[in-house]
């Protein structure tokens, strides 16, 4: 049995059309990050932020996984393989191409979290500032999303599984974030083989045994069918 850890960010997401964070001169949607995702921002101005994250989910739900999305929900099935997908992104699309179970670090749109209570609920396409808790009706709902400053889910998880890889795979993110862009170094003192999927050198490179340049909907196919055989 080969244990796989796999972990995507927003890279494995831009072909279909979702924007990176730090693509466009570093503004994600025309937005700097502090300003739509800290507890901070949320305190300041919490219509801005809502509308922000509905639009998140509204984009989300008009788009479609890709090839890359789909390789991997093949790989989770693939005889002799178990895989851990571990990823950063919010959307749904790991899960829309077939993927049986992601492990949403960074939470997701499809979420709805009580500031109040810590309920969580699936969203509706609109969170406002009128959005009542359906366990204790607080009008205290943001989404379910994990922003800087705040902990990251399941990590004890991540951690089990980064510990006894065989191969850890970063696809599409820029190795700027930690945790996760600590990920490969632990799992590399582990005895995994680490691989990199970036259209070109991530920020912590230098820390993986394997480099493969290129679109993700083209590497990580071609990546899959090596490993599937
Ligand atoms: N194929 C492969 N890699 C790609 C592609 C593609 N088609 N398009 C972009 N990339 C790469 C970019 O080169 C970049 O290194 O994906 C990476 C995206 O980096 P970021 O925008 O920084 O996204 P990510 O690493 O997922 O961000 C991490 O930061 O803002 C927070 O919480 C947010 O989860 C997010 C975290």
């Amino acid at each position: 049995m080969q244990r796989i850890v796999v972990l995507t960010g927003a890279g494995v997401s831009a072909e279909s059309g979702l924007s990176t964070f730090r693509g466009g001169g570093g503004l994600w949607d025309n937005h700097r990050v502090e300003d739509v995702a800290t507890p901070e921002a949320f305190a300041r101005d919490p219509d801005l932020v809502q509308r922000f994250y509905n639009e998140r989910r509204a984009k989300a739900r008009e788009v479609q996984p890709n090839a890359a999305h789909t390789a991997l929900a093949q790989l989770a099935r693939a005889d002799g393989v178990h895989l851990t997908l571990v990823t950063q992104n919010v959307d749904g699309l790991h899960e829309a191409a077939g993927s049986p179970r992601v492990i949403h670090m960074h939470g997701a749109l499809d979420g709805a979290l009580c500031a109040a209570c810590d309920h969580r609920w699936p969203a509706p396409l609109v969170i406002d500032g009128s959005t009542p808790c359906p366990a204790c009706g607080a009008k205290a709902a943001r989404p379910d999303i994990v922003w800087f400053g705040e902990v990251p889910y399941h990590m004890d998880e991540i951690a089990e599984a980064l510990g006894q890889a065989d191969i850890f795979a970063a696809i599409g993110t820029s190795g700027r974030v930690y945790p996760a862009a600590g990920f490969v170094d632990y799992a590399s003192a582990q005895g995994a083989t680490c691989i990199e999927f970036n259209l070109d050198a991530s920020e912590v490179a230098q820390s993986f045994d394997d480099h493969r340049i290129g679109p993700a909907t083209q590497t990580v196919p071609a990546w899959i069918a090596e490993v599937t055989g």
